[in-house]
């Protein structure tokens, strides 16, 4: 019956941890997957965390299903984390839902997509994460490409951006990075946000905001510049939340998606709609990881232990990017690599081209992903030096 079968392609990303953790080299270095890694090389369960779950093992009393939506307190909690310093009066009109994972709350907005705007296309920043395709893809969305991304300036291609913006049909959706654009690390200033928002407002397509390093790139409240401008401009919108990342919560699968919609009313009638499609693809999500956020999010104490452990990986990533810069300057590198400051949260698009990529891996066991995206939170005290001499090698 399954003589046919073939094997899966390697995925582009999770392909290359695999290659990473065969490699036989005692040196070998992974800036491949996105996780953050601290000064060891470690990826630590937060303090806060350890005590969100200290206390809900002492409270837990049941194991019965969660609602198809999630569970109540992390929603609520999570709508007001994702709303917070938004000035426009929009929570009448948004729901949230909870999602495993940001992953999951892109595909059940995928879904609901898919339902409610039949037709509609989904565009993708060129380049975005490589999963945004198969996740829009996989719901039965077509995709479409906007210019993001100047290789030559290390910077936002803005103009280029506008003018591919300007052209989406009224009803197609926007994928757009929140912040801490992946792999680019390049983002929109709160101005540029706001004339995105306003094109959004003026051409009738659909935001689709992906949350996923919400507090990884300047802090919490900057990091919310593209929510405030599209909840300012008027237009209904969907966000996808994640707290793999700022929480460190990967393999719980903590996410959520909130719509704001046009009216209440809509929201509602979303908000069920939703609730359909999670029952037959998975038919509600896994409680531990979001009572541990909601615990997190709800209690003062706790939040502001947070919110400070968050704050030393997001110092530690700028910290890296910094040293990378210094590093890869002293070593006398033709380039300038100054552009790897500037950017946001923890991925850098180094400018190595596929070539240098393939030379990084090759002779020095340090493996980037495909067109030259480095997880600067990989880099540690340890690697960086070897990290410095391999580039400017394949650089000379
Ligand atoms: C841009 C972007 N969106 C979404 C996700 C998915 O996050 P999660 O691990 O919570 O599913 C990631 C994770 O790498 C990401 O980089």
């Amino acid at each position: 019956m399954f003589e046919q079968l073939q094997p899966a392609p390697p995925d582009s990303i999770l392909g290359l941890t695999e290659a990473w953790r065969e490699d036989p080299r005692p040196e070998k270095v992974n800036l491949g997957v996105g996780v953050f890694k601290d000064d060891d090389g470690n990826t630590p369960v937060l303090e806060a965390v350890k005590a969100a779950e200290a206390a809900l093992l002492a409270g837990e009393s049941t194991k019965n299903y969660l609602p198809s939506a999630g569970d109540p307190d992390y929603r609520r909690h999570v709508q007001t984390f994702v709303l917070e310093g938004v000035s426009a009066p929009v929570a009448e009109r948004a729901v949230t839902l909870q999602a495993p994972g940001g992953t999951g709350a892109l595909r059940i907005g995928a879904e609901f997509i898919r339902f409610a705007l039949p037709g509609a296309r989904v565009w993708l920043s060129r380049p975005t994460w490589a999963n945004h395709y198969g996740v829009f893809n996989a719901a039965g969305l077509e995709s479409e490409e906007y210019a993001w991304y100047d290789a030559e300036t290390h910077a936002l291609a803005f103009d280029d951006l506008r003018t591919a913006l300007r052209d989406v049909p009224a009803g197609d959706v926007v994928l757009l990075h929140a912040c801490c654009h992946n792999p680019t690390g390049v983002d929109p200033d709160p101005a540029q946000w706001s004339e995105i928002a306003g094109c959004a407002a003026e051409r009738g397509w659909l935001p689709f905001l992906d949350a996923a390093y919400l507090g990884f790139g300047k802090g919490l409240e900057e990091d919310r510049a593209a929510t405030k401008a599209f909840a300012a401009a008027g237009v209904p919108f969907l966000q996808s939340t994640s707290f793999s990342k700022n929480m460190s919560l990967y393999r719980e699968r903590v996410g959520a998606l909130t719509f704001v919609a046009g009216d209440a009313a809509q929201a509602a009638a979303a908000l069920s709609q939703i609730q359909r499609r999670v029952r037959v693809l998975y038919s509600n999500p896994p409680s531990h990881g979001a009572a541990v956020a909601a615990r997190i999010l709800g209690d003062r104490l706790l939040r502001t232990r947070w919110e400070a452990e968050l704050g030393e990986m997001r110092e530690r990533i700028h910290a890296m990017r910094r040293q990378l810069v210094d590093g890869l300057a002293a070593r006398g590198a033709k380039r300038d690599f100054s552009f790897i400051r500037a950017q946001q949260g923890m991925f850098s698009f180094s400018g190595l081209d596929d070539a240098a990529v393939a030379r990084m891996r090759e002779e020095f066991s340090i493996y980037m992903v495909k067109g030259g995206r480095v997880n600067v939170a990989g880099v540690t005290r340890g690697n960086i030096d070897y990290v410095c001499d391999a580039m400017a090698a394949v650089l000379r």
